[in-house]
């Protein structure tokens, strides 16, 4: 650990950092790719690696969900170009799908250092399996981080990506395990006059401060 080189680490709440890269769709700056929409930044250590193909093919197979609900994607791998497209096609070739979101080339690994991607205690040159949610205000709302070796979970991306859309949208909070359809939090009195009306409300109520509602 001596002498190990630390990056910053965005956080919850921060602006999206800025970034123009090279990516499989050509030249992109992140502030324009994001604007008006929610974005889902994602790295995965390597190109043609197992555990990355089937993360990636999971991402390309929701395509119609994450166009449903307003989010575009974006992967990152510390490979050149050339390996990416290499990459994307023969995947194509051999399952028929397609990665048809912007995989950025960070060949000098500025855009992982920016994102804290990069984690040297776990590789020195592999970004690890990050994933940002980032929304159409290009604010990060929710990051995940997963090591080399474990993949991540499809439904528990798309989950938090419902639940973090729902609660924005609706000023509300989501509980424990919180699915779409389910009821959410509303969010607690602030004051002697909001706790006499929420103690008169319909609300499903589990204390003055805990209570339910379906929207
Ligand atoms: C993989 O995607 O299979 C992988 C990549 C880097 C390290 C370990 C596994």
């Amino acid at each position: 650990m001596e002498n190990q080189q630390t990056y910053a680490m965005p956080r919850i709440g921060d602006k999206a950092p800025d970034f123009e890269s090279l990516t499989t769709l050509g030249k992109i700056k992140f502030s324009d790719y994001n604007k008006g929409k929610w974005v889902i930044f994602f790295s995965h250590p390597a190109d043609f690696t197992p555990v990355c193909t089937t993360e990636m093919t999971g991402f390309a197979k929701e395509k119609q969900f994450f166009a449903d609900h307003n989010t575009l994607l974006m992967g990152l791998s510390i490979d050149s170009i050339h390996a990416h497209i290499a990459w994307v096609n023969a995947v194509y070739e051999k399952t028929g799908v397609l990665f048809e979101f912007p995989i950025v080339a960070d060949i000098d690994m500025s855009v992982s250092k920016l994102y804290g991607m990069l984690q040297p205690g776990e590789s020195e040159t592999a970004a690890v399996r990050a994933v940002f949610f980032i929304d159409p205000e290009g604010i990060i709302r929710l990051i995940m981080y997963y090591p080399l070796n474990i993949g991540r979970n499809m439904e528990e991306i798309k989950r938090a990506l419902v639940a973090l859309q729902t609660a924005s949208e609706n000023k509300v909070a989501c509980p424990l395990d919180w699915q779409p359809g389910d009821k959410v939090i509303v969010p607690a009195p602030k004051t002697l006059e909001e706790l006499v009306a929420r103690k008169a409300s319909n609300l499903e109520m589990v204390d003055w401060y805990l209570a339910k509602k379906s929207l």
